[in-house]
């Protein structure tokens, strides 16, 4: 009898030990090590992330399963897009008509990758990574497609003093590439850095951002008038310089201030306001 006894709450114990192990298991799982190679299929979601591509260059989707298979189950490694719900690939087969979608996957890899050529901004969106389990077991990615973006730092306005130094910057982000060159035009013609004007310089510093500083001395009201910096790999971007031959002493700085724009409006119809009751 005391046998027994002894037996049933050694079992007892057992039990409660193991639902409690259960249940801190329970708690640990996503983040215990030790736990993820006793598991079924899960994603890794530090080699599965989201992903920026430039526009026309071809991106890859990383979805990596750990434990996917053993020796009684199988599962497929799919991907599907979100916005229509289509299937794009189903293991190492492409499954969609659109030819710029291709599934890559190397025999014992955990890596399930998604090829897009040509990404366009529609191609933007959320793609899931489906792992056909029982449950199944879906990963999200996000893509975004972007694209060159070039911008004259100060713009779209810029009011300089007379006899000052225009400063213009041009920061292109996202080229595929930094840009070959950029140029710069005023009022549709190219700048030339070794006209008569004299006091004109450029500087370009290339890179993941590049940027070019052009610089002209002693700024004269014939330099007023739009100016472009054209970067060879990307859009074009302006600004419009005004020179103020002094009429306004309140405006006057150096360097371009947008914020001067609605000041000096104001000042136009202050004086407009003046003229009119004279
Ligand atoms: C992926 O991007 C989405 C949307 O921008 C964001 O909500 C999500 O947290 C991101 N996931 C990761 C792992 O960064
Ligand atoms: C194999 O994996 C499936 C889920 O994918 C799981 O239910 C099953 O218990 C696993 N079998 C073994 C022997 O690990
Ligand atoms: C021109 O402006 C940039 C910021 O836009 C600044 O970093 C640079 O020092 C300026 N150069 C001169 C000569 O004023
Ligand atoms: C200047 O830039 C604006 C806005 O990006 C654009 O609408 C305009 O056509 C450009 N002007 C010139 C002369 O390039």
């Amino acid at each position: 009898m005391a046998v027994l006894r002894i037996f049933l709450l050694g079992a007892i114990g057992l039990i409660s030990h193991s639902a409690l192990c259960a249940q801190t298991g329970a708690s640990n799982s996503g983040n215990s090590l030790t736990e993820s190679t006793t598991r079924g299929p899960h994603f890794d979601a530090s080699a599965s992330k989201n992903v920026t591509a430039l526009l026309g260059k071809t991106a890859y989707l990383n979805c990596r399963v750990k434990n996917l298979a053993n020796r009684t189950m199988s599962p497929q490694v799919s991907w599907v897009r979100h916005r229509d719900v289509h299937l794009l690939t189903v293991g190492r087969y492409t499954y969609t008509s659109d030819q710029r979608f291709r599934a890559i996957h190397q025999p014992h890899s955990e890596d399930w990758t998604l090829q897009i050529k040509y990404p366009q901004h529609r191609d933007s969106g959320v793609y899931e990574c489906q792992v056909s389990s029982t449950p199944h077991l879906s990963h999200f990615i996000h893509l975004t497609v972007i694209e060159p973006d070039t911008e004259i730092v100060g713009g779209p306005e810029l009011f300089i003093d007379r006899g000052s130094t225009i400063n213009l910057t041009c920061v292109v982000r996202h080229s595929p590439e930094p840009p070959a060159f950029i140029f710069w035009n005023h009022n549709d013609a190219i700048i030339s850095y070794t006209s008569s004007r004299g006091g004109v310089s450029v500087s370009t510093e290339r890179g993941e951002t590049s940027r070019s500083v052009l610089l002209i001395q002693k700024a004269k009201p014939s330099d007023s008038g739009n100016y472009q910096c054209n970067p060879s790999n990307a859009r074009p971007a302006n600004v419009t310089v005004h020179v103020l031959n002094g009429e306004h002493p309140e405006a006057m700085q150096h360097g371009g201030n947008q914020r001067m724009g609605p000041s000096l409006g104001a000042l136009a119809f202050i004086s407009y306001v003046l003229l009119a009751y004279c």
